[in-house]
């Protein structure tokens, strides 16, 4: 199967690969993974007094394409609200890097990473 050059790109450079420390009240963790094919996904977000998402990390084990959509994403929250970056779809992701369609559940994992990530950092912040 061919990749989109927008893939192949992001899993050459991917951006932002890595991790916060997850003690950190400011940090939000969200680990997904994928039943089609065991691939894992690790989202962290820094979030800061106002909501705001400030900087983002992931660690994928997995496909081009997970990767790629993990480093994506992570590249669009920055500098959006958590209430704006609940908005994010999957179909943005796999219209962004062209995914094929076997390889749609890649970005349906990145949007899982994004939603687990926020309920973690409600959870974290509750009450
Ligand atoms: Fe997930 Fe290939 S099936 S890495
Ligand atoms: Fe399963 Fe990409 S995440 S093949």
């Amino acid at each position: 199967m061919a990749y989109s050059e927008k893939v192949i790109d992001h899993y050459e450079n991917p951006r932002n690969v890595g991790a916060f420390d997850k003690n950190d009240p400011s940090i939000a963790t969200g680990m997904v993974g994928a039943p089609a094919c065991g691939d894992v996904m690790k989202l962290q977000l820094k979030i800061n007094d106002d909501g705001i998402i400030e900087d983002a990390k992931f660690k994928t084990y997995g496909c081009g394409s997970a990767i790629a959509s993990s480093s994506l994403v992570t590249e669009w929250v920055k500098g959006k609200s958590i209430a704006e970056a609940e908005q994010l779809k999957n179909t943005q992701i796999a219209e962004e890097l062209a995914l094929p369609p076997v390889k749609i559940h890649c970005s349906i994992l990145a949007e899982d990473a994004i939603k687990a990530a926020i309920a973690d950092y409600k959870k974290k912040h509750a009450g």
